[in-house]
């Protein structure tokens, strides 16, 4: 058994040249809650990982699910995740890919998909496509609310692991965003009223 990541949450391995997510158990939760907790999210994600595809943003194909062993075994992109591609590329590649991501993005918000932990670790690129994987913490849901913080982690993400990069990444996102979300404009004022809070309570 290889295994690729031993995460907080899960596990993940190659079978068959399949991978497996498998989410492990977590002895300071309540046993019963802990089950629940890692059914849901197993669920979900194979939920949100299919709907996505079918909205036309890139997502490993989906081979089967077993609840009862909180395990997912899907498609192994072998590609370059977007964490580090970014750092590693030019700028004008930083560019086409983050527009990309961008319209994805957007296309994902249209479609009422909210991905819930949106940084460049849960992004694959493979033959200049971007795979989306680790939907666990997501839901359906069209508010405008939540496709702000989506884009709040994102922004994170970039500051936190692009930083040199960070303006040039940003603007060439939201370049791609516009393109698909028709409610940009509502969600980008709502993400500047997050950031507000979130300066507001640091001080
Ligand atoms: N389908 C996949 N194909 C290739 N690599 C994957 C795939 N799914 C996950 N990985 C790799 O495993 C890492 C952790 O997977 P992820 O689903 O993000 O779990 P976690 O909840 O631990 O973040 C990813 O950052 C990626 O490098
Ligand atoms: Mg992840």
């Amino acid at each position: 058994m290889k295994i690729i990541k031993r995460g907080a949450e899960a596990i993940l391995y190659l079978e068959n040249d399949h991978l497996v997510k498998e989410r492990i158990k977590k002895s300071y939760r309540i046993p019963q809650i802990d089950e629940k907790l890692r059914k849901l999210r197993t669920r979900k994600e194979a939920k949100l990982t299919l709907r996505a595809k079918r909205c036309g943003v890139e997502t490993p194909k989906i081979i089967s699910i077993d609840e009862n062993n909180f395990k997912i075994t899907m498609e192994f992109v072998d590609g370059k995740r977007l964490k580090e591609f970014l750092n590693e590329t030019n700028d004008e590649n930083r560019k086409k890919i983050v527009e990309e991501l961008g319209k994805k993005v957007g296309l994902l918000h249209k479609n009422g998909i909210i991905h819930g932990d949106l940084t460049t670790s849960n992004m694959i690129l493979k033959d200049n496509k971007i795979f989306f994987i680790d939907f666990g913490l997501g839901e359906i849901s069209k508010r405008i609310e939540s496709q702000a913080v989506d884009l709040s982690v994102l922004k994170e993400a970039f500051k936190s692991t692009h930083f040199k990069h960070l303006n040039l990444l940003w603007k060439n996102f939201i370049k791609g965003y516009k393109q698909t979300n028709d409610n940009f404009n509502k969600v980008l004022d709502t993400l500047n009223d997050i950031e507000k809070r979130g300066r507001y309570v640091k001080r």
